[in-house]
């Protein structure tokens, strides 16, 4: 871990090799690091969060994880997604026990006695016990929110990476949200990469500010 969690060198995101989105982007994610990006709508946020995370091929450059994976070492990297990939039919504890699944060897019934205890925790701290058995598409939008939040969280990640993972939700909710996922971060000294459009908020957050503006990822004053 010499140089970061997570690196990109010479990256450039989207889905035209002749229009990229955002280029040229050197980026490194250190130990216990929150690092905030915002931007306007549609300026390819979540285009680079989904490249961070493997799930899109880079136009150019390169995404390093740990010592230098080219793709995430399982259960290392926890991804809250802005269309949240929820298992709509299936319950609450079931959606969490899969990230819990994702960072422990067997991913088969019995689950292990320790990812049912990650995802009674994660549950826990989401504020979700009362909905435990319901089916996610009877849930709220902040409430499937929170889902896909503990979902990141009973996977143990090191490194979470969180695209506007505290929208829809009324103050208080977010508030609790929003110090569940920072208690995380700080015990277990992981690091997170946030999108957040609400610029106060990131700042109130996060170690570094960075903020996208005609197709360049930039550093601003945190
Ligand atoms: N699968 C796709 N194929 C082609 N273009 C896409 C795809 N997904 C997104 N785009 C386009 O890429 C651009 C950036 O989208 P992206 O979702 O990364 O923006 P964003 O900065 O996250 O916006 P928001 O703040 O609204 O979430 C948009 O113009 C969008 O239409
Ligand atoms: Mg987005």
């Amino acid at each position: 871990m010499a140089n970061g969690l997570l690196q990109v060198k010479g990256l450039s995101v989207g889905f035209s090799k002749s229009e990229p989105l955002i280029q040229g982007i050197d980026l490194t994610v250190r130990p216990g690091e929150i690092i905030a990006i915002t931007g306007p709508s549609g300026i390819g946020k979540t285009t680079l969060l989904r490249t961070m995370a493997g799930l899109l091929p880079p136009l150019e450059g390169h995404v390093v994880h740990g010592e230098g994976h080219s793709t995430p070492p399982r259960g290392s990297l926890g991804y809250i997604p802005q269309r949240l990939g929820l298992v709509r039919h299936a319950s609450v504890r079931h959606n969490v026990v899969l990230g819990a699944l994702t960072g422990t060897s067997s991913r088969f019934w019995p689950f292990s006695a320790e990812a049912r205890e990650r995802s009674r925790e994660a549950i826990a701290q989401l504020g979700l016990e009362g909905k435990i058995h319901a089916p996610i598409r009877k849930l709220s939008g902040g409430q499937q929110r929170r889902v896909a939040t503990a979902r990141a969280l009973a996977q143990r990640p090191r490194v979470l990476l969180a695209d506007e993972f505290l929208g829809e939700l009324d103050p208080a909710t977010m508030e609790s949200v929003r110090s569940a996922v920072m208690d995380y971060v700080t015990s277990q000294q992981s690091s997170m990469l946030m999108v957040e459009h609400d610029i106060e908020r990131a700042r109130s957050m996060a170690d570094r500010l960075l903020h996208v503006e005609d197709g360049r990822l930039l550093e601003v004053e945190a």
